[in-house]
């Protein structure tokens, strides 16, 4: 049997690695996608070989992820229960793809990943498994083994002459990429308690932040962000910048009990600087260049597309459904924003598209210009009021 492991290096995904060989006799193949985490990828090559694997496939998909899967989010303006950017879910589905290619490539029976029993991420996985590759076998080990919890692992490793890693373990779980850092459990579960000092990587304190405002300009083009202060950059690039200018003015920390879609809530902390700059900029081009119902329509849509993306269903025929209509808007939202950061928050310096439906001589208080003649909006008023003026006057009869 051949089996192709989500695999990271970490204490997890190690004994995984060793439990699969163990368990299954089955040949492993150690695959890792570099989706912008930031941990050391040089040398896993080897850990995965002295842990058993036969052998170690590292992908950079850091390019793809933001093109492919966080621009379309960010054009949908999507958002899981009004404040979580997504940064978690919306990696799994690529992760998932990428290792049912592998999977592919060598022929493999099964694919495997370390998420836990109790979240969101296993369904994530395997929803894009089965939407890919049917005929895969899944086999999440932590819903097979014995083991419950990390002192077990920590025992298993030993016994097997895994390295454990040495540095302390923090007491949470983390889960970095390009667009965010999700902190959950350990010594945040209690809602009240605010998050330990020291915890948050990607943006400083806004109370430390400069106390010197910094301008930014954005350039969209079809609703993707393709230039920052005029120079034009990839869309990972595009990230980055954001990130460290973002995290530089403490912007887009979230603190949040959210519904997991197994059914508990869960708290969570996240840090998701450069994709909050990137929302609030589309917005604002949005309001120039969107139809009024075009705009509100979406809207109302906004809240279904964020819960397809939480619940893990990014390869699905509702999700691309709501995609397709996500393009259709999408096509005139160009030009660009001028923002100003400071302290943590955003604020709009200015907008302009050559594609705006803004036209001051329309909304001006000014002379009459003939577009729009005030003399009709009388007769609208009226017609709009029928059903209250109606409605009223049954109540003052009764
Ligand atoms: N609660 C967030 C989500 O469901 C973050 C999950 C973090 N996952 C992890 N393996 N640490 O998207
Ligand atoms: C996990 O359970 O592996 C992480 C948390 C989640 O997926 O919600």
């Amino acid at each position: 049997m051949k089996i192709v492991l989500a695999y990271s290096g970490g204490l997890d995904t190690s004994v995984i690695l060793k439990w699969l060989t163990e368990k299954y006799h089955a040949e492993v193949i150690a695959y890792c996608a570099d989706v912008g985490q930031a941990e050391e990828l040089s040398g896993l090559e080897e850990k995965a070989r002295a842990t058993g694997a036969s052998r170690c496939v590292i992908s950079d998909l850091r390019e793809e992820f933001v093109r492919d899967y966080v621009f379309p989010m960010i054009r949908a303006g999507a958002v899981y229960e009004d404040q979580y950017l997504l940064g978690t879910s919306i990696a799994r589905p690529l992760i998932a793809k990428r290792q049912v290619e592998i999977a592919r490539e060598v022929g493999a029976d099964a694919v495997a990943h370390g998420a836990t029993g109790k979240g969101n991420d296993q369904v994530r996985f395997e929803l894009a498994f089965a939407a890919l590759a049917p005929d895969l076998q899944v086999i999440a080990p932590w819903r097979e083994w014995e083991f419950t919890g990390r002192a077990d692992l920590i025992r298993y490793a030993e016994e097997h002459g895994i390295p454990v890693p040495v540095t302390l373990a923090k007491p949470y779980s983390m889960d970095r990429n390009l667009f965010h850092i999700s902190y959950e459990s350990g010594v945040l579960e209690d809602p009240w308690q605010p998050p330990p000092a020291g915890l948050f990587r990607l943006t400083s304190d806004p109370e430390e932040a400069p106390d010197e405002a910094e301008i930014v300009d954005l350039d969209f083009e079809a609703g993707n962000c393709v230039a920052i202060n005029g120079q034009s950059l990839s869309p990972a690039a595009v990230l980055s910048a954001l990130n460290e200018i973002g995290g530089r003015h403490g912007i887009g920390r979230v603190d949040i009990v959210e519904n997991r879609f197994v059914g508990m809530k869960s708290r969570g902390v996240y840090e998701c600087p450069g994709g909050t700059i990137l929302r609030f900029g589309h917005r604002q081009i949005e309001t120039l260049t969107l139809d009024r119902e075009v705009l509100h329509l979406r809207d109302s849509l906004l809240p279904r597309y964020g819960e397809l993306v939480y619940y893990g269903f990014w390869f699905s025929p509702e999700r691309e459904f709501l995609q397709a209509a996500v393009e259709q808007s999408q096509k005139f939202v160009t030009g660009t924003v001028r923002l100003k950061l400071f302290k943590g928050t955003l604020q709009t310096l200015g907008r302009r598209s050559p594609h705006s439906l803004y036209h001051p001589k329309l909304a001006t208080m000014e002379a009459d210009q003939g577009a729009y003649d005030p003399r009709d909006a009388t007769g609208f008023i009226r017609l709009q009021a029928l059903r209250l003026r109606t409605l009223a006057r049954q109540q003052q009869r009764r």
